[in-house]
């Protein structure tokens, strides 16, 4: 992707005055055919690959936070110094080149093509290897085969470990990028390969072992193994549970009718595409993030589309009146009818009944109305379950060796206190990174402030933070120029921040919150150092 990219900027293999990059800024350039930034910190400069590896997003236009650079799309982190991505959603490195600064002439070999106080791009470097660590959780289990358990997986390797690595999926296709299903996947510009977080060669070279459509039945914590539907067992020496949430059913006469689909899976989104193309008219049923994304993608498909909800305003309780009233005009534009306040009470092959009387016409009829924890697992195996698989900071099940992660954990959010679960993918493969270190005998907190993003049309809103409770919502600029921050506060707190195409603002957000995030560990430590010997852990 970087290869192929449009360069801009100077080319940097044949120099800039240094006085191009002040201290503390990036300069997009390029070198040898690739797009490059070259960055200076204090005495120290830095060339990295200036495309973000998730989705290609111009990192230039990203922040520089200490030694890293943030993307400005999904908040994706890579090293200066090294170039890895420290935070998914980029899972691969962007490379990195030598940089040198010339100084003094005399101690060049090729003084001719050098300018003193000049600084010059060098040859690409190549990616140290992480060293092996030593592990005595012989065998990792990991059940669930989406962000979460991928992200996992990936990181033990990425640390060194180099014992056995099972993955056990329910899926019936590999770790997908889940999110896309309902955006680019389901409008049809995205193909099924592009779709797949990683390529089957990727887990036979990484040596995972990744079994799909495979169901884990029961977890046995006290002799250390996990059952499957058809009976196998295989041992553990650590365990992460990662099984996700699975779609809320609609529960009314027709409700399993061949054409109600749900849409959580690579499958299931394949299913919809097949209906699609067939279908000349659909209802959707749930008005909130994923019903209004499958909303407009069908409508990228000519789809007539009738929308359903029970709430007066679509997404009006995360987002607030104003967000979900102009996201409302939006799909109104984009040709959508709503019909809110109401719900479905029964479907048959050619309609779906309203409780308020109306009967609206559908051959297809999509089901969005939320999301259950998949946490039936860690109940039976008698964990801590509370909405949620209970973990404390460091994604610790109640059973030691046992961690939890994505859509499942319910964990203590240090900015508030609270415990909190979200199903954000991000958040998600976040977690599922932390996880894998702590697994391996690391103690890093789980402190990521809660990232996440929609897109319907061609709008975007990136969210950070958390506010599943908020008493005001700010709105600073206009929604209908695009172009807005709204700041979401409970009793003068401010929990959570949403933009609109000011992605720099989201990511300055987000330092601002874990800046209050260090403040708060930070007092939590001194109370604890300065608590009696008898009162510590
Ligand atoms: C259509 C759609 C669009 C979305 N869009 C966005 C978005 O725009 N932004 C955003 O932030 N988030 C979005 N999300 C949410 C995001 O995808 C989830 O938060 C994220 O995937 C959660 O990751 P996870 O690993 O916890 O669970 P999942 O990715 O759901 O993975 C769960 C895995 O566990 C497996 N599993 C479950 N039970 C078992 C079992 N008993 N045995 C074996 N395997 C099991 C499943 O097969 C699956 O492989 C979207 C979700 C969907 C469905
Ligand atoms: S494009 Fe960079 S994180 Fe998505």
């Amino acid at each position: 992707m970087e290869g192929k990219a449009k360069l801009n900027g100077p080319d940097l293999t044949q120099g800039v005055e240094l006085s191009m990059v002040p201290d503390g800024t990036m300069l997009l350039g390029h070198a040898l055919g690739e797009p490059v930034l070259l960055v200076r910190r204090g005495d120290e400069l830095f060339a990295i690959g200036a495309i973000c590896t998730h989705y290609g997003a111009p990192l230039d236009q990203g922040l520089l936070v200490g030694d890293t650079v943030r993307c400005p799309w999904h908040h994706a982190c890579f090293s200066l110094g090294t170039g890895e991505a420290l935070r998914a959603p980029a899972l691969d490195p962007v490379s990195r080149w030598r940089v040198e600064e010339v100084r003094d002439l005399a101690r060049q070999f090729t003084p001719v093509e050098q300018r003193v106080g000049a600084v010059y791009v060098r040859e690409k470097l190549s990616r140290q290897p992480s060293p092996a660590v030593p592990s005595e959780r012989r065998t990792i289990i990991i059940v669930g085969g989406g962000a979460a358990g991928n992200a996992a997986a990936e990181t033990l390797r990425h640390e060194g470990y180099s014992d056995r690595i099972t993955m056990l999926s329910a899926d019936e296709s590999m770790p997908c990028d889940r999110p896309n299903l309902s955006k680019g996947y389901l409008a049809g510009v995205a193909t099924d390969e592009s779709n797949l977080l990683r390529s089957a060669k990727f887990y036979e070279d990484q040596k995972i072992d990744l079994h799909l459509g495979t169901r884990v039945a029961a977890v046995d914590v006290r002799s250390k193994y996990v059952e499957l539907a058809d009976g196998n067992r295989l041992a553990y020496g650590a365990l992460l549970l990662a099984t996700g949430a699975d779609p809320v059913r609609l529960e009314v006469p027709g409700g399993d009718l061949v054409h109600v689909r749900y849409l959580r899976t690579l499958a299931d989104s394949r299913a919809l595409v097949s209906n699609t193309l067939a279908s000349r008219r659909a209802v959707v049923i749930g008005a909130s993030f994923i019903g209004l994304e499958v909303a407009a993608s069908l409508r990228a498909r000519n789809i007539e589309v009738h929308v359903v909800g029970p709430e007066t305003i679509p997404m009006e309780k995360i987002l607030g009146p104003e967000v979900g009233s102009f996201i409302r005009r939006l799909h109104e534009e984009h040709g959508v009818t709503f019909h809110l306040g109401t719900t479905a009470i029964s479907i048959d092959e050619r309609s779906v009944t309203l409780k308020n009387g109306e009967k609206l016409q559908a051959d297809l009829v999509v089901v969005g109305i939320g999301v259950r924890p998949a946490t039936s697992l860690a109940e039976r195996a008698g964990l801590a379950v509370d909405r949620g698989v209970t973990v404390d900071e460091y994604l610790e099940t109640s059973v030691p060796g046992v961690f939890a992660a994505g859509d499942i954990a319910r964990w203590p959010d240090p900015l508030t206190g609270e415990r909190i679960r979200v199903e954000h993918f991000v958040v998600a493969e976040r977690q599922g990174q932390t996880a894998a270190r702590n697994i391996l005998g690391g103690r890093e907190r789980f402190d990521a402030v809660p990232f996440f993003w929609t897109e319907q049309y061609d709008f975007g809103i990136a969210y950070v933070g958390h506010a599943e409770r908020w008493d005001k919502a700010e709105i600073n600029g206009s929604l209908d120029r695009r172009d807005c921050t709204i700041i979401y506060r409970r009793a003068g707190k401010k929990l959570a921040v949403a933009v609109v195409h000011r992605d720099l603002e989201g990511l300055r957000a987000e330092v601002e919150f874990e800046r209050a995030i260090t403040r708060n560990n930070s007092s939590t430590q001194a109370v604890q150092g300065s608590a009696p010997m008898a009162h510590r852990a």
